[in-house]
């Protein structure tokens, strides 16, 4: 598939089948194919839970509107975004700095303006914080749902549920914000996928306010 056909084609399918898995080798190169995202410095503020349970995804279902995709596709992913990732003593912030010191792009002595950035730029306020961990997890996301595409998944986002009781029900620390699910698995083959849908032209994409 070209990119183009990737792109094109990826939709958010409504039926998957139930019967049809998806093995491990599989997703972890979905996953591994989308951690391939940019974040800003980056400090790749995302995670996954994984459900493949059938009780698990139940367990969400019952937060997610119902939504029947949610137990019906093999895989439903709850997507972290870690608000407290720019936190200096972040364990992968720091990870993340000792690799750029490890291949030169950046100096040891550059630690405290490094720390200074990241708290000005994305720590600064809590709104910051989210914005920072839910636009570079979009990144992240999206590349999951292309990924899969190109490896011959079919996905659906959903931000349709509650995130106050899906983090109770998984007992999701109080520093995730949980930007989105996407369900993964097979488009169900006695169903039709609606044709697709309208977008926003590029006259109507390109704006200026000056
Ligand atoms: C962040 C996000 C959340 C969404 N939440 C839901 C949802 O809860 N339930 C649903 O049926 N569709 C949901 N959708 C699917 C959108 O309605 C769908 O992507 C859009 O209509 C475009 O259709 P397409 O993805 O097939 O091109 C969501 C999409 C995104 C990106």
């Amino acid at each position: 598939m070209t990119f183009k056909e990737v792109l094109y084609s990826r939709r958010a399918v409504n039926f998957f089948d139930p019967d049809k898995d998806v093995p491990d080798l599989l997703l972890n190169k979905m996953i591994e194919m989308a951690a391939q995202a940019p974040s800003g410095f980056n400090i790749q503020p995302w995670s996954l839970i994984v459900l493949k349970e059938q009780a698990d995804k139940l367990r969400l279902q019952q937060h997610a509107w119902n939504q029947q995709k949610v137990s019906d596709a093999p895989i439903t992913l709850i997507v972290l975004a870690d608000t407290e990732a720019s936190k200096p003593g972040n364990p992968f912030l720091e990870k993340n700095f000792r690799e750029m010191v490890n291949s030169g792009a950046m100096a040891e002595e550059q630690r405290e303006w490094f720390d200074g950035v990241c708290e000005s730029l994305y720590g600064a306020s809590e709104a910051r914080k989210v914005a920072f961990a839910c636009k570079n997890t979009g990144f992240f996301a999206m590349s999951l749902m292309l990924a899969a595409k190109s490896l011959g998944l079919d996905t659906h986002p959903m931000d349709g549920f509650d995130i106050d009781a899906v983090r109770e029900e998984f007992e999701i620390p109080a520093n995730y914000w949980i930007p989105l699910l996407i369900s993964v698995g097979y488009f169900k083959s006695d169903q039709t996928l609606t044709p697709p849908k309208w977008r926003k032209t590029i006259d109507e994409i390109i704006v200026r306010f000056d």
